[in-house]
């Protein structure tokens, strides 16, 4: 029979330099609920429908068919969360994944994209005319949103930077699979955009999906992750991702979008990397983005304050932190529009 422990002795698991930072960004109520989803050793499977290849009706009745229970998520779009009694393997062998017709991706992580306002997420016939814009996916690999962001815009020009040679050998492959021809794979890092476009002001849509120190996948299950955690993670994160924005803001045009996420807990890659953008870059604003709650994804209000940083007002307002729950991993996600000034 599996042993329930109390939630303090589950917390005391965590090694005890993670616990002490996490209780100064955490009340003891939310520490308590966090060791909890600490201790989940699965989250149910989840995946998005390839829209370039097939629907969500099709999808939905292979799965129908091969006995399979799911839900199809209003929020995202085009998501299916399976029955808990369900792991990955049990749709490897149905047509639907041999085919590339769904694609795995967590709940989460299909989030952000359906926050640019262009959102064409309800799904058209085959052949209807989409309009066209340009959109850089400022660090792509391993291509969850590039892919993402190709099926939801498939006219558009879409460019995905990615300097990691593993990482952006197999993006290639599978971006080919999935059929994203609009797709240009960049093997190069984003400060080297300017050999690649050379005009500035040149996208209507940029997505810096950061590389960051990846604690929305903490789990007392992941001894590698829990042992590897160190705070120079997270000032290093913090240094390359204000690189990463100062590299890409020239290249947006005006009036149009920047969405910045994450998948870390780390206020200095989250709302301290905001403010440091709204603090160097008047020209950006953040609009605000909201989520409807359910049970399949849980937000809270961004924090005020950390340690000695004071973070701009809007930025608790207007930024999202999904919270970990049974059914998705944690993220940020921060909105930025860019007028003349
Ligand atoms: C969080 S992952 C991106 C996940 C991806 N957007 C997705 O949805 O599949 C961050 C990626 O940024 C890449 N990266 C790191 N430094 C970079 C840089 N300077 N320019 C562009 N990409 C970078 C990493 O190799 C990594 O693949």
């Amino acid at each position: 029979m599996k042993k329930i422990y109390p939630s303090f002795l589950i917390m005391q698991k965590l090694p005890t330099n993670i616990r002490t930072r996490f209780s100064s960004i955490f009340s003891q109520e939310e520490m308590s609920y966090l060791s909890n989803i600490f201790s989940l050793e699965r989250r149910p499977v989840s995946f998005r429908v390839n829209t370039l290849l097939s629907s969500p009706e099709e999808v939905s009745e292979a799965l129908e068919w091969a006995k399979i229970e799911f839900t199809l998520l209003d929020f995202p779009t085009g998501c299916f969360v399976l029955g808990n009694q369900y792991i990955e393997s049990d749709i490897w062998k149905i047509d639907i994944y041999k085919k590339w017709y769904i694609y795995m991706q967590s709940i989460s992580s299909q989030s952000p994209v359906h926050f640019f306002s262009p959102n064409l997420s309800q799904f058209s016939p085959q052949g209807e005319m989409k309009p066209q814009f340009r959109i850089l996916d400022a660090c792509a690999a391993p291509w969850w949103k590039t892919s993402q962001l190709s099926a939801l815009y498939p006219n558009s020009e879409i460019h995905a930077f990615e300097p990691n040679k593993i990482r952006f050998d197999k993006m290639q492959h599978n971006l080919k699979k999935l059929w994203c021809t609009n797709v240009t794979a960049i093997h190069d890092e984003i400060r080297n955009i300017w050999k690649y476009i050379d005009e500035e002001n040149y996208f209507d849509m940029i997505l810096i999906d950061a590389p960051c120190s990846s604690e929305g996948s903490i789990s007392l299950h992941n001894d590698k992750f829990l042992e590897s955690w160190d705070i120079s993670h997270i000032k290093r994160n913090y240094k390359r991702q204000k690189f990463i924005l100062s590299d890409t803001i020239p290249y947006l045009k005006e009036w149009w979008e920047l969405i910045y996420s994450t998948c870390t807990i780390a206020p200095e890659e989250n709302e301290a990397v905001v403010h440091y953008a709204l603090c160097n870059y008047p020209e950006l604003t953040l609009e605000n983005i909201d989520i409807n709650q359910n049970k399949y994804i849980k937000y809270k209000e961004s924090l005020k304050s950390f340690e000695k940083m004071i973070f701009k007002t809007e930025i608790s307002e207007k930024t999202l932190r999904v919270i970990p729950s049974e059914y998705s991993e944690w993220f940020y996600m921060a909105k930025f529009i860019k007028s003349s000034e």
